[in-house]
């Protein structure tokens, strides 16, 4: 269990709840004048929805979009699951194929496996080195029967961030639906579908300091997209995800949104200038490596190497330290993480690798003492390698 003296460094796992979201939602989770169904007639129900649709213009204005085009799903994994198989079941008549990339959030390749074996067929693109896409494998993967095309913008493990307007020019221009995970970038990078032909994104809350248990698909209207639904019910959200509206989660949704929106370019340069700072600390250390592009990647997101240091040992000898060894989904597992194999590092080295997550409560005093721990004596969780050396 955490104490005080814990340093959080684990923003892309999730991030705190502003106090700012707390005072917001708090009415509506104490005051039983705010307890209303956002469905019912009566001035409860009419508080309610005021509300929601509040929070869904606040969502709505994010990323540019119109409130008519944003669902209220329970979080980012949920709005994958419906954009994938909402679009496949929806349009399948116009093929059957989909392309992702080996890089994605396993909520979109466990879905995608999932659809494989409903008969729909499946390319997973790998990245480069750097973990950024190559616009021509891209290209040379759409086929005539290609329907949908999932790329995520930010990669929760290394931060790397893909070129989304590009990639969905590409499939604009051959009449193929775009869908990108931005669990990672919505609320922490512009975003604006006004600028680049997406069709489908995902939000979470939990990301960028709202609650947890409530995410967003945005759909676009012009032309129209849609997607069947997952579960079937009172027909809220355009018939396209029914169930009753958490009403306090939406509301920590769209002040988290709001406050993102207001504070983005603020929030940036404080998590760049703390990133740094914590990079300065290993420029001696010359044999470690940061993993992914760093000229294309969020500055709050940074996946380290440490050559031959068997990092999940490391990182749980550290608990006062919060970081991780892959994505939270992956750090309980046993393999290392697939996200940097797919980028090509050997199992020893992607074994070796660490995120760090950095966000707008990190203090310069907590990563200096993060680094003040953490860089003395690596040697000490070295893998034992096959002829004897430990490192
Ligand atoms: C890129 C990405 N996609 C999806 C998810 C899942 O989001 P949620 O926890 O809202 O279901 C996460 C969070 O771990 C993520 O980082």
């Amino acid at each position: 269990m955490s104490d005080i003296s814990t340093i959080y460094l684990d923003y892309a796992a999730t991030t705190p709840i502003d106090p700012r979201v707390i005072d917001k939602m708090s009415p509506f989770l104490s005051d039983p004048h705010y307890c209303g169904n956002s469905a019912s007639t009566h001035a409860w129900g009419q508080r309610a929805r005021q509300a929601v649709s509040d929070a869904r213009a606040a969502v709505a204005a994010l990323i540019d979009a119109v409130p008519e085009e944003i669902i209220w799903t329970s979080g980012a994994t949920e709005s994958n699951n419906l954009a994938l198989k909402g679009v496949m079941a929806l349009y399948q008549a116009r093929g059957k194929h989909i392309v992702t990339m080996k890089t994605e959030h396993s909520c979109v390749l466990e879905t995608c496996q999932q659809l494989e074996k409903k008969g729909f067929s499946v390319t997973y693109l790998s990245p480069k080195r750097d973990g950024l896409l190559d616009t021509d494998i891209f290209s040379d993967a759409l086929r005539e029967d290609t329907v949908l095309v999932s790329i995520m913008h930010m990669n929760n493990e290394t931060g790397v961030i893909q070129d989304i307007k590009t990639l969905s020019e590409i499939t604009a221009a051959r009449g193929i639906l775009f869908h990108s995970d931005v669990a990672q970038s919505a609320g922490k990078i512009p975003i604006s579908v006004k600028d680049m032909p997406v069709d489908l994104l995902s939000l979470s809350a939990h990301k960028f300091y709202g609650p947890k248990g409530i995410g967003a698909l945005y759909l676009r209207q012009k032309p129209r997209v849609r997607v069947a639904p997952l579960f079937h019910g009172g027909g809220q959200e355009q018939g396209m995800r029914s169930g009753t509206l958490p009403v306090h989660q939406i509301v920590g949704m769209g002040a988290a949104c709001a406050i993102a929106h207001l504070e983005m370019s603020r929030d940036l340069t404080h998590i760049d200038s703390i990133s740094h700072r914590f990079l300065e600390n290993f420029e001696k250390h010359t044999s470690i490596m940061i993993n992914g592009d760093r000229l294309h990647a969020y500055p709050g997101i940074v996946n380290i190497g440490f050559p031959g240091v068997d990092a999940r040992r490391f990182v749980e000898a550290h608990s006062s330290i919060a970081m991780s060894v892959g994505s939270a989904c992956y750090a309980k597992g046993a393999e290392a993480s697939y996200v940097l194999r797919a980028m090509g590092l050997t199992e020893r080295d992607a074994a070796a690798s660490i995120r760090f997550s950095f966000g707008r409560f990190t203090t310069e005093q907590e990563v200096d003492e993060a680094a003040r721990v953490i860089t003395p004596d690596f040697s000490l969780f070295c893998h034992p390698r096959e002829d004897g050396d430990p490192c």
